[in-house]
């Protein structure tokens, strides 16, 4: 069943109150609901005719229900598999109502469920509906109230929305606690949790002087683990305040972390729920990536209590007005706490590798969506990422002080309001007096923009003229697209490397203030641009910063390349070139013959790269990471993974063997002396020397494996444990790899956010990442088909990250990917629509392995009782 943007209906009833009780048992979970109706004001119909009143449901068990103090007839309701229908209510009523529901079996993870001992709610988007009925759609907002009832003893802590109001003792060793949220909110902003929890407190004290209470819960083992996701919390209320205004409004605000979950966290108003993967972390058990990680989504949840809890969405084909917004302000911040390059690069890789296949896909769908099945399956990059970009440009082209009005009057115009993406435009339209108009293609259009580059250099005149094609490729249901309004940021070096002044007219030249960079606008199908005054040929720095999300097409040379690597202003671009000449390199390896070399010039660059002690040593740690092999098939069409990969290999041979001496020196360079450190600099040391050892082991070097040894042995990080082990698992040395892997798990064993690294790692490596391998995985122990953590790491990391194993030309990997997904689709379908995504994109790889591919997908559509999440994504991959 699909649903339209364009059939959108105000909601026939209001909720004013939603008072809830929950009587929480080991067999179940009792929900009295009391709900406060009155018929909507704008809804036309209701006014003239009175509406049934109809509140959504899912495998709930109605036990009682009663309007304004009277049971309701059975003639007068009717219950259906998605909906509870009341025929005849008056203006105004109050409906109680009660619901059964067994938290204890609920494998979904949507709605009240039991994550180990405790209680925990995931209601977004459309999990309060299985708790109980109710118009559960983002547009009608309530003030909640929630008593909960439980045993003492078992569930000492009882959690939910705003401030706890009341508590007491009941009789049976059970106790209650009962919480009002003043600000009204939607149902998938609702949030509860009971349990056995450890309290971490905090404070913070607020712009205007107001003292908030910050409070972590955990399981008593994750006491150690707390202290930098408060920090991190504390880091981003202060940044809000300062970059956006925004203050928090509540006394007490919660992070609660669970091991059992869906997603990555949750906003619930006042009460965010984690994935313990994304919020719990310590030295000895984090890497430097996940700190970075755990910094950006515990930010990323606070920065919704403004884009998202008090601006909320109307429906949920808007969803990227919270999380397009949100991604935005917590890239803002993350590049405002470390370095801003390095998160430009790292979003960037993330947009073209995934966000881009995403776009080239059957799923392929815009910013704002028309049409629907299953909105869980719109959670995609698309929606977060690439959302983010369309915001990253309305900042690009207001700049950063019409930027900061806009938001300012988004946030006062529509505080306590849900609304949609065009509400957000019109805003900074508004406050800028800039138009938009054009841009809102970037929310209705689906695909990714390829600029078409070409230029020429006219000696006698002193200018160089830039030619600039763009185009919309065709996508799902959408065919001749209109050019988009693109900002196109530009700079211009000279041959020794410096920047040169953008003069676009003969004007400009004369006046001598032409700019050396420009943000180029581009609306139309094709531009042609000239710059004056230039006595040689420059060199083009196009689209720096990666000012929008597009792909770009020009004709460089590798010398071009070279020079732009080491000469480039815009750190950003000095990568982005370094990556254009090793995906040149590599292709040029393809399939090739035995006595084909590497171009030395690579090798010279990198050369230069591992030695030159004075570059910017975190933007070169970023800059000797070869493209991967996913982003190296997303790049080609009718791929054949395999020889992508043996190709990008022998060039990180080539260069590991090449380099050797200069990678051993980088690696004492970079050896740390003093104690652990999570600024830039130590990550960047630490990053770079895991990047030497990993080479050194890839050709057997000796004294890699003695360093590698001592590091792993030696390391009282994570990072470096966690770099020594890897680099283990991907050598030749097999009694290493197989000692360190089980130390590692003898170590850790009592650590599932470890346990969780330690399948990972194996599952997405070339050489323990075989099919017997993984199927060991699945059998070992510490696997549980439960926890969304583990089949990720195992399952996700084999079909996402081990593309080499994962394309075996025999077909195996991706019969493989169909059972676990059609075994995991009876117990969570959200996991197992997701899980299916890397077979979705069949069409883009060589005949031999699309059929099989295709294959696949086709067993999974024959199942029985396929659900409707996976339904969406198979049929949709399977159309024409
Ligand atoms: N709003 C959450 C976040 O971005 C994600 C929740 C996703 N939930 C889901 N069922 N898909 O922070
Ligand atoms: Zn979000």
């Amino acid at each position: 069943q699909t649903i339209y943007l364009s059939d959108y209906k105000v909601p026939a009833y209001l909720v004013d109150t939603a008072d809830l009780r929950f009587e929480l048992f080991e067999d179940g979970a009792r929900v009295h609901s009391t709900l406060a109706f009155r018929r909507n004001p704008d809804c036309q119909e209701n006014q003239e005719t009175g509406a049934p009143l109809q509140l959504h449901g899912d495998s709930l068990k109605l036990e009682s229900l009663v309007l304004n103090g009277e049971a309701v007839a059975p003639s007068n309701y009717n219950v259906s598999d998605e909906l509870l229908t009341v025929n005849q209510v008056p203006q105004h009523f109050t409906l109680q109502v009660v619901t059964w529901i067994e938290p204890q079996n609920n494998t979904r993870l949507e709605g009240l469920y039991k994550s180990a001992a405790m209680f925990c709610t995931q209601c977004e988007a459309e999990g309060f509906r299985c708790i109980t009925y109710f118009p559960d759609r983002p547009d009608v907002m309530a003030r909640f109230s929630t008593r909960i009832e439980a045993d003492k003893t078992a569930y000492p802590v009882l959690l939910s929305n705003g401030n706890p109001v009341e508590q007491g003792d009941l009789s049976d060793g059970r106790h209650f606690v009962t919480w009002e949220d003043p600000f009204p909110k939607p149902a998938y902003l609702f949030a509860l949790v009971a349990g056995d929890l450890l309290e971490k407190q905090d404070s913070f004290t607020t712009m205007s002087g107001r003292k908030v209470d910050l409070r972590m819960y955990v399981e008593p083992r994750n006491s150690e683990k707390c202290e930098y996701a408060l920090d991190s919390l504390k880091r981003a209320m202060a940044w809000d305040e300062q970059t956006y205004g925004r203050e928090y409004d509540l006394d007490i605000f919660m992070i609660v972390a669970v091991d059992d979950f869906n997603m990555g966290a949750m906003e619930n108003k006042g009460l965010n729920i984690f994935n313990s993967s994304c919020v719990l972390a310590s030295q000895e058990t984090a890497t430097d990536m996940a700190f970075e990680r755990i910094e950006s989504i515990v930010a990323h949840e606070y920065f919704h209590n403004w884009s998202g809890n008090r601006v909320t969405c109307r429906d949920w084909f808007q969803l990227s007005l919270k999380e397009g917004f949100t991604v935005f302000r917590d890239t803002q911040f993350s590049g405002d706490m470390g370095s801003a390059t390095v998160k430009r690069i790292e979003s960037a890789t993330v947009l073209r590798t995934a966000q881009f296949a995403e776009d080239a896909g059957p799923m392929a769908h815009s910013v704002r969506p028309a049409s629907y099945m299953e909105i869980t399956n719109f959670y995609t990059l698309t929606i977060y990422v690439k959302g983010a970009e369309v915001v990253r440009m309305i900042h690009t082209l207001l700049g950063p002080d019409l930027f900061r009005k806009g938001s300012d009057l988004y946030f006062e115009r529509h505080d306590g309001q849900a609304v949609t993406t065009d509400d957000f435009v019109k805003a900074m339209e508004d406050a800028s007096g800039r138009d938009l108009g054009q841009f809102r293609l970037w929310y209705e259009q689906a695909g990714t923009p390829q600029l078409a580059i070409s230029d020429e250099y006219d000696e006698s005149a002193g200018v160089y003229h830039l030619h600039v094609k763009q185009t919309l490729p065709d996508t799902p249901g959408q065919t001749d697209k209109q050019p988009q309004h693109i900002p196109f940021a530009l700079g211009l070096l000279g041959s020794r490397g410096e920047a040169l002044a953008l003069a676009l007219s003969a004007d400009e030249l004369a006046s001598g203030d032409a700019p050396q960079e420009r943000v180029l606008e581009l609306t139309e199908a094709s531009h042609s641009f000239e710059f004056h005054g230039l006595s040689e040929r420059p060199v083009s720095s196009l689209l720096r910063h990666f000012s929008a999300p597009v792909r770009v097409s020009y004709s460089w040379t590798r010398e071009q390349l070279l020079f732009l690597m080491n000469h480039d202003s815009d750190g950003f671009n000095r990568w982005d070139a370094g990556q254009r000449l090793a995906i040149d390199v590599i292709q040029q390896m393809i399939g090739a013959p035995k006595d084909v070399t590497v171009d030395a010039r690579l090798v010279g660059a990198f050369r230069h790269l591992i030695s030159d002690a004075d570059l910017d040593q975190a933007l070169v740690a970023k800059m000797l990471v070869l493209p991967t092999v996913a982003y190296l098939a997303e790049l080609t069409d009718g791929a054949d993974v395999p020889a992508i990969h043996r190709a990008r290999r022998r060039v990180l041979k080539h260069l590991a063997i090449a380099l050797r001496d200069e990678l051993v020196a980088c690696y004492r360079r970079n050896i740390d002396s003093g104690p652990y450190q999570l600024g830039p600099e130590a990550v960047a040391r630490r990053s770079l020397r895991n990047t030497a050892l990993a080479w050194l082991l890839l050709i057997n070097d000796e004294e890699g494996r003695s360093l590698g040894l001592g590091q792993y042995r030696d390391a009282d990080n994570m990072t470096d444990r966690m770099g020594a082990l890897k680099a283990f698992v991907n050598s030749g040395y097999d009694d290493d790899r197989a000692a360190t892997l089980n130390d590692f798990y003898q170590t850790f064993q009592h650590d599932p956010q470890v346990v969780e690294q330690w399948f990972s790692v194996q599952a997405a490596s070339r050489r323990t990442g075989q099919l017997s391998h993984i199927h060991a995985l699945l059998e070992h122990p510490a696997f549980d088909w439960k926890n969304p953590n583990k089949i990720r790491a195992v399952i996700g990391a084999f079909a996402g990250q081990n593309l080499v194993n994962f394309h075996n030309p025999d077909g195996s990997g991706y019969q493989f990917l169909a059972d676990q997904v059609c075994k995991l689709d009876d117990s969570n379908p959200q996991i197992a629509a997701r899980l299916v995504s890397p077979l979705t994109r069949w069409r883009k790889f060589a005949p031999e392995y699309s059929q099989q591919m295709q294959a696949a997908l086709m067993q999974i559509r024959d199942k029985e009782n396929l659900s409707g999440d996976l339904y969406e994504v198979v049929y949709k991959s399977l159309a024409d």
